[in-house]
């Protein structure tokens, strides 16, 4: 996991107050707490006296409390209470404390900031689930889903044209009606960016729904590190957008974090059904792939990226080259994505 990003931890309806929830970032157990106010915070979910996971233990108010010895945690990680040594004992001073991590609430998500010691505090929050241009209400749809594959394979395949026509044939794409695309990427301060307007969009079952005549859409797809992918289509003022974000679990697991946003039909229940489906369906492919992917990579890590819809795959390893250079205090970095790139295939 790159330091010095923000990270998906949970789903926010999942963080109650007096219930402490663990979550995991690439093997590094959190437990994420929501005071009494409503605010959630995250600590290590590790008691610094023998380490046993805090989140087997209870809330107290504004503090939580271990189940084997009972030491007790602000939510600043310091330890205020060790009951061994008895009432008036100054605990804090004599016991150490545990790891807290920032934490901003955005779209129903919990993001955590994993600090580095050259950048121990955010420079921007965590990426906002895009508005429609014409302020309107919007219906918003979530899930999780496990990924068994490390987190890489996973961001490759949300930022790749080329296995749209082939994972989602029938939902997405037609694979027998091969379309010539031409996208021009622009960079973004961590990411890269490309904007189309006049799509036509393919004869299929999601792209129906969200235009029936089929009239040409604006999209926007953009990614951000470090594996965040948003897409959203525009075609009059019907809205639609996707938010993919990919969280490391393990070093060969990961999670897909999705939310899906509209403006339109919003009286119509089927249409929250349908989309739940649709979205279910296709990162389910997704994560097939994926898996499959992850086996063919026990055996041998070599990939070729050298076709235009690969480049994107390229640009996601060089910026990652890029971040880890920049925690290195590396002088002199540019940018490694191209101001401006015209890239073609066929999908
Ligand atoms: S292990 Fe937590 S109090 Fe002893
Ligand atoms: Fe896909």
């Amino acid at each position: 996991m790159l330091e010095g990003y923000w990270y998906v931890a949970a789903q926010s309806h999942r963080v109650k107050f007096g219930s402490p929830t663990a979550a995991v970032l690439l093997e590094r157990p959190l437990v994420l707490v929501r005071d009494e106010s409503g605010t959630v915070h995250a600590l290590e979910d590790h008691c610094a006296h023998r380490g046993v996971p805090l989140s087997a233990g209870w809330q107290e108010g504004d503090s939580i409390r271990c189940r084997y010895h009972g030491w007790r945690y602000n939510f600043s990680g310091a330890c205020v209470e060790v009951p061994v040594l008895g009432k008036g004992s100054s605990a804090a001073a004599k016991s150490p404390c545990v790891q807290s991590f920032r934490v901003q609430e955005q779209d129903g998500w919990v993001w955590v900031y994993a600090s580095h010691e050259r950048f121990p505090k955010p420079s921007t929050p965590p990426p906002k689930f895009p508005a429609p241009s014409v302020p309107s209400r919007v219906s918003l749809l979530r899930m999780s889903l496990p990924v068994k594959a490390r987190m890489d394979l996973a961001v490759d395949n949300f930022i790749d044209p080329a296995h749209v026509p082939y994972v989602h044939h029938g939902l997405f794409r037609q694979r027998h009606v091969p379309r010539e695309k031409e996208k021009e990427f622009t960079r973004l301060p961590e990411g890269f960016r490309t904007v189309s307007n006049n799509v036509h969009l393919p004869n299929t079952i999601v792209f129906r729904v969200l235009n029936p005549r089929l009239t040409p859409a604006r999209t926007t797809i953009d990614f951000l590190m470090p594996g965040i992918h948003v897409e959203t289509f525009e075609v009059g003022t019907r809205w639609g957008a996707i938010m993919v974000v990919v969280t490391p679990i393990a070093e060969r697991a990961a999670r897909l974090d999705f939310t899906m946003g509209w403006n339109f039909l919003h009286w119509a229940f089927p249409l929250v059904w349908l989309a739940r489906i649709i979205a279910q369906k296709a990162l389910k492919q997704d994560r097939a792939i994926v898996e499959l992917q992850e086996l063919g990579h026990r055996h041998s890590t070599a990939m070729s990226l050298s076709l235009d819809s690969d480049t994107m795959a390229v640009w996601y390893r060089r910026l990652q080259k890029y971040h880890a250079d920049q925690l290195a205090g590396a002088p002199n970095l540019t940018h490694p994505v191209p101001e401006r790139t015209t890239l073609r295939w066929i999908t």
